[in-house]
């Protein structure tokens, strides 16, 4: 686990457009070479098209070139640990494997997991 990690998640949770729940989140994506991307969640009065912290890490990721990743780190201020929602799960399945997962809250609680225990049965590119 990169312990500087999650504090980046903290930074970019900073930048969380996040005016309607009022929950922000901040992550920071690590690459297998040590690049970070980090992301923070972005919400839109039409709810259904916010993305998730998590997803705008792994977009500026990709999008950046970066293809091999071990871990992330996901930061609330929230009184319980936040885990990675269904589809930022999937999403990070297919792309980054099975990967370190830091979770963290600002009030002091932390949680580690390996994705493929948050995702035991996955549906990906080996069922098509
Ligand atoms: N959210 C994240 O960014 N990551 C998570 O792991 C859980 C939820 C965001 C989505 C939405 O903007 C807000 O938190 C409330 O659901």
């Amino acid at each position: 686990m990169n312990p500087e990690l999650a504090a980046k998640a903290a930074a970019a949770r900073e930048g969380a457009h996040a005016q309607y729940s009022g929950f922000k989140v901040g992550a920071a994506l690590e690459t297998n070479d040590g690049r970070v991307f980090t992301g923070s969640n972005i919400e839109s009065a039409s709810y259904g098209l916010s993305v998730c912290a998590e997803r705008v890490a792994l977009w500026k990721a990709l999008s950046e070139g970066a293809l091999d990743f071990r871990e992330i780190a996901v930061v609330t201020d929230a009184a319980t640990i936040t885990p990675p929602c269904g589809a930022c799960r999937q999403l990070l399945w297919e792309y980054c494997g099975d990967i370190h997962i830091q979770l963290r809250s600002i009030r002091g609680l932390s949680a580690e997991y390996r994705l493929a225990e948050l995702l035991p049965f996955p549906f990906d590119d080996r069922n098509l």
